[in-house]
């Protein structure tokens, strides 16, 4: 056996979860149930749900006999409802073409709606004892540090790679029941040792042949998503100067910075002077072009274009509602975005810049 199972079927006798419901049976339909449950949810959140769903519908005929309704009702609350809907056509399908018997081979388990290979991997070890390899995101994990693979998981050439690492590994030759526990015990390594942040290095059965803990990998594997560039917006901000105030816009809410205070916003290419007449009823001179101002967004950039704009109307300025005229220096103490705050005192308030007010 690889020193990797045998490790951790040795650290799952005493680290191991032993008690959970569905590990009381070998029963293929509580097992398929508890799997199905377990695939976007954690187990304390499961084990409630598990327990009516049992009591209600004990066997795959009940569930297969229910109307769809009363198996959403109690899906209520866990998320994820295709699972319900898939489970419910699965239990009708092995009663109409397996005459109840749930079947036992990985293969035949994952063509049923809703069992990925590496579910029907799980089913097929638990239930029916085949020897067969998991690979979910806490397995990715493992393996991807335990063998020091790079790359994306989700590329086809990692998951095959990684497919392969979790065939090798698995305990061939075996006595009854080390499937099981090594399966097990590799869930349970995922969940409470080998953590994707903050991992238990320390009290990892893996610990001395684990290839990212060897180099100082860790925490770069697995290798995240690769982050695609993200769209870039642009933008005009008008910084109207007014003797010793500047013009403030409260942004509406929701929306970006929506209730913040910011710069009166033009699209790009627009005309400055005729906008300014017409929208806000100011007359203007244009200063000077200032530097470009980037801000990042979780899901954009943002180029600002700040332009300086001296008022020139004579007559005295009402004030829009939702605007404000004020000292740079006191719109600090509004709420203002960062790259504002970072505007104001980079044009107004440093004592290198020739707009000092
Ligand atoms: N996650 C998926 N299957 C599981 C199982 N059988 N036990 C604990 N966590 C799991």
């Amino acid at each position: 056996m690889s020193a990797f199972a045998e490790q951790l079927i040795i650290w799952h006798d005493q680290h191991g979860r032993h008690h959970l419901p569905w590990q009381k049976n070998r029963d293929p339909y509580a097992i398929w149930l508890s799997e199905i449950m377990l695939q976007q949810t954690q187990v304390n959140m499961v084990i409630p749900y598990y327990a009516r769903f049992m009591q209600k519908f004990p066997t795959i005929s009940s569930l297969a006999q229910a109307p769809l309704d009363a198996v959403l009702s109690l899906w209520s609350g866990l998320g994820y409802y295709a699972r319900a809907r898939n489970l419910h056509v699965t239990a009708r399908k092995v009663m109409h073409h397996y005459q109840g018997q749930f079947p036992c081979t990985r293969e035949a388990i994952q063509h049923l709606p809703g069992i990925g290979r590496s579910t029907a991997a799980a089913i097929a070890v638990f239930a029916f004892g085949q020897c067969e390899a998991i690979l979910d995101g806490n397995v990715k994990r493992i393996l991807a540090r335990y063998f020091g693979i790079s790359g994306f998981p989700g590329e086809t050439k990692t998951q095959n790679l990684l497919w392969k690492k979790a065939e090798e590994s698995l305990p061939i030759h075996h006595q009854n029941g080390k499937i099981e526990t090594y399966t097990q015990a590799l869930m349970d390594l995922g969940t409470a040792v080998c953590t994707r942040r903050a991992p238990l290095c320390k009290a990892c059965p893996l610990q001395s042949e684990c290839v990212a803990l060897k180099e100082n990998r860790v925490d770069q594997l697995p290798t995240t998503k690769p982050r695609k560039p993200l769209p870039q917006k642009e933008t005009t901000f008008l910084l109207l100067m007014q003797q010793q105030n500047i013009l403030l816009e409260q942004r509406p809410a929701p929306g970006i910075w929506g209730e913040l205070w910011c710069p009166p916003e033009i699209g790009i290419g627009i005309d400055v002077i005729t906008y300014c007449q017409h929208n806000l009823n100011i007359e203007v001179r244009a200063l000077i072009e200032l530097p470009i101002l980037d801000h990042q967004f979780t899901h954009f950039k943002l180029r600002i274009h700040p332009q300086l704009l001296q008022v020139t109307s004579s007559e005295s300025l009402a004030t829009l509602p939702k605007f404000i005229w004020t000292k740079p220096s006191d719109a600090l103490a509004k709420g203002i975005p960062a790259p504002v705050r970072k505007l104001l005192k980079q044009t107004f308030l440093s004592k290198f810049s020739p707009y000092r007010i």
